[in-house]
């Protein structure tokens, strides 16, 4: 051991070379912190052309279930000291192997960095990301990627490849389940709180304190968008759609001090985002400031080839860095060609310094130069993995994310004293190896709780007594199965149905074109209604699905995702009315698969409609369904009824820069239980250079409301809250008339006010 410490004893700030050649990119570091500077250019002074890019090279450790792993067989780049960062090692143990190869075997004993893709949870799971974003609670958010950063940085894990930030408009699309929906508003803020909880702070700050992890927004950009849901495929949008509604959830990534970025496997407008310097570097870095480093997805150099903007894998691999790609995740290109490329003239060595410096920089703020093994504790993973406290959260987390989408004649909750037979029926309700969703990261899928043992457990020492029968699989049934369970549920008052899809029909490459529960289920919903007794339905799903059939048929619908470890137990409280139903829905639900895309913040058209009448010819309409969604966004019922008036603004008219309205409304719950109401602010834009769509939501409070309870709320909206791109793509707020709503959901019009911009 290891040159490396003698050096960072011995540098000197005099020692810093940097390349101002402009033709590269430039390199600007994350900490600005120039003893930091000095250490990373005394560091690069001392490697060799292939070290550097050996930094730039990143391998997974084993088969992941993401996809192949191009270079299984990366040892020898480990004993040759080339690779940067090691991914899916997991465990103290395997993690500290590693290390200590690359520590005191490697000529310059650089540390490794470790990632891993904790997604929603490393041990303890909390709700799949969808989910958890329809809680609208910033702060538990933020809170369970702060457990999630404990878990997997006690476990020796340095950096996440989380939070995906896509905005999602098209429910077919499996990986809908790993984001925050389709608003770009709402989409900044739980960015912004992912990051903050990863990363400890929501400036960068806290990089390198113990229990932190780096954080990377991905997949840039627009992956959501890929045309017809399909994975992988192509983007076709404008830069207003793009600047207006995709980028932005990057952008407060980026604000937020989000480490690293991942590009994204798709094309935008042609060229693909793994190749695209104007994305990677002239929006991201020049324009949006963004310091830390850029991996790609996968292989998605390699699948620059087939893209057809690559000869070869070299030629990938030259397209990729002159983008702005620092780190070559599992496809081996860089370490592979970058030499010969810059022999070839095709790359200029001051990028791959520059990238080099950026991971290098990164391994400094997490103390790794200063003691490669400090995240290395079998102990403190001990004590800090799966706590009591860290069920709790995950446990109000479920419930908080539960979405109540119809209940008559307040069927749920059910009281302990109700003294009813409830008969639970469903291929889910014992599950529980899909409950942690597909990526379930280090999470024991056994240990998650079922809905049947937490619905025994909740109500353990009560007058309501359970019976039991499957009914169906998740795709299979047999006329007898489906008879036992009709049997069961005559005996019954209630019926509660865990129904949905299995954890594999969500996540990467699990794209659906028919979004209803399987038919086998729905016969089994069919069966059990003809009994006359009243059902409640669960639904398990890692997207929104088409519950038109169950919307007529069922009496309650709570939509409940994939809900993590804690599931049987937040579940149970919703039904218990323990916790009162307080999630709303973060992406719209459509009325069947030919609504898609759907979304609130549409256009208006030239022809809009009328949804009083939405059969007036020659409108845009459709001849064979209503255009509204069955559920919209921002939408989810509670035990209770709330009520929004009296809005009121400060005054009616801004300036168009550094201004601001005060917005009031008084809120009141009308009901008789306590709850919890999500008042939303949205605004419409009449006149613009460009299209506006018909709502934008800009702002939302979470409060809690006892019973008969009224409160004041207020919002300031600023100038800056209405900029957008306009007609000549500069950001900024035009004049004009304005209206406004507080709603509880984006259909809800009843609270409207208006104002005007100067
Ligand atoms: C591919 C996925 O698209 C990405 O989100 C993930 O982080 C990587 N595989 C690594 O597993």
């Amino acid at each position: 051991m290891r040159i490396f410490i003698f050096i960072i004893a011995a540098l000197t700030l005099a020692s810093v070379v940097r390349s101002d050649d402009n033709t590269a990119s430039r390199w600007v570091s994350y900490s600005n912190n120039p003893v930091i500077e000095a250490r990373v250019d005394s560091l690069l002074q001392l490697m060799t052309l292939e070290e550097k890019i050996g930094q730039m090279t990143q391998f997974s450790a084993n088969w992941s279930i993401t996809g192949p792993v191009m270079s299984d067989d990366f040892k020898p780049y480990l004993e040759k000291g080339l690779i940067g960062s090691i991914f899916n090692a997991t465990s103290v143990e395997g993690i500290r192997s590693f290390q200590k190869y690359a520590v005191d075997s490697t000529r310059l004993g650089i540390p490794i960095l470790f990632g891993q893709d904790v997604i929603h949870g490393y041990k303890t799971i909390f709700p799949m990301p969808l989910a958890e974003a329809c809680s609208w609670d910033l702060e538990l958010i933020r809170r369970s990627a702060e457990i999630a950063a404990i878990e997997a940085s006690s476990d020796g894990i340095n950096w996440t490849f989380a939070p995906m930030v896509d905005i999602s408009r098209d429910a077919r699309w499996g990986r809908v389940m790993e984001g925050a929906g389709e608003d770009p508003y709402l989409g900044s803020k739980i960015a912004k709180a992912r990051v903050a909880g990863f990363q400890g702070s929501d400036d960068g700050s806290r990089i390198g304190d113990l229990n932190t992890i780096l954080a990377t927004a991905k997949h840039m950009a627009a992956y959501g968008a890929a045309e017809a849901g399909r994975d992988y495929n192509t983007a076709e949008l404008s830069e207003h759609t793009l600047r207006n509604v995709y980028l932005p959830t990057y952008q407060a990534a980026v604000k937020a001090g989000v480490a690293t970025i991942m590009t994204s496997f798709n094309e935008i407008n042609g060229v693909p985002a793994t190749a695209d310097r104007w994305l990677l570097t002239d929006l991201l870095r020049d324009e949006w400031g963004f310091r830390g480093f850029v991996v790609t997805d996968y292989t998605s150099i390699n699948e620059l080839v087939p893209h057809g903007v690559a000869n070869d894998e070299k030629h990938a691999a030259e397209l990729a860095l002159n983008a702005g790609v620092d780190m070559d995740m599992t496809g081996a290109t860089f370490i592979k060609y970058l030499s010969q490329s810059v022999e070839d003239g095709n790359v200029r060595i001051e990028d791959i310094d520059n990238a080099a410096r950026r991971i290098i920089e990164m391994k400094f703020l997490l103390g790794l130069f200063d003691d490669p093994y400090r995240y290395l504790n079998e102990e403190r993973a001990k004590q800090n993995t799966m706590t009591p406290e860290f069920m709790a959260t995950a446990r109000r987390a479920v419930a908080s994310s539960v979405v109540l989408l119809k209940n008559d004649n307040d069927l749920l909750p059910i009281l302990k004293e109700s003294g009813k037979t409830i008969a639970l029926i469903g291929p889910m309700i014992k599950d529980s190896i899909n409950l942690n969703g597909e990526w379930a990261g280090l999470g024991d899928r056994n240990q998650s709780l079922s809905i049947f043992n937490g619905l025994n457990e909740k109500y353990k020492n009560s007058s309501v007594n359970f019976i039991y029968s499957e009914g169906s699989s998740i795709t299979e049934t047999t006329p007898s199965k489906i008879d036992e369970a009709v049997a069961t549920a005559n005996k019954a008052d209630i019926i509660i149905a865990a129904v949905g899809e299995s954890f594999h029909w969500s996540g990467e490459a699990a794209v659906r074109t028919d979004i209803r529960l399987p038919e086998p289920q729905r016969e089994l919903l069919r069966a059990l209604k003809e009994t006359g007794r009243p059902i409640v339905i669960i639904i398990l799903s890692g997207r929104p699905l088409d519950l038109s059939f169950e919307n007529e048929n069922m009496d309650a619908i709570l939509q409940a995702w994939f809900p993590g470890t804690q599931a049987g137990h937040g579940i149970a409280d919703v039904i218990a009315g323990d916790y009162n139903p307080s999630g709303r829905l973060v992406m719209s639900f459509p009325r069947n698969v030919g609504q898609i895309p759907i979304y609130y913040n549409q256009k208006n058209t030239g022809r809009p409609v009328d949804l009083s009448d939405e059969k007036v010819d020659y409108r845009s309409s459709y001849i064979d369904s209503s255009i509204t969604p069955l559920y919209p966004f921002g939408y989810g019922l509670s035990y209770t009824t709330f009520e929004i008036g009296d809005v009121k603004l400060n005054k009616s008219r801004m300036q168009a820069t550094n201004d601001s309205i005060e917005v009031t409304a008084m809120i009141r719950n009308t009901g008789n239980r306590n709850g919890e109401l999500v008042a939303q602010l949205y605004i419409r834009d009449l006149v613009g250079s460009t299209t506006r769509p018909i709502k934008e939501l800009k702002g939302f409070k979470k409060v809690a409301l006892n019973a008969g309870e009224t409160k004041e709320i207020s919002f300031i909206l600023t100038s800056e809250d209405l900029a957008f791109y306009g007609i000549d793509m500069k950001k900024r707020t035009e004049p004009g008339k304005f209206k406004l709503w507080v709603s509880q959901n984006s259909m809800d019009i009843s609270n409207e006010a208006e104002f005007s911009v100067e």
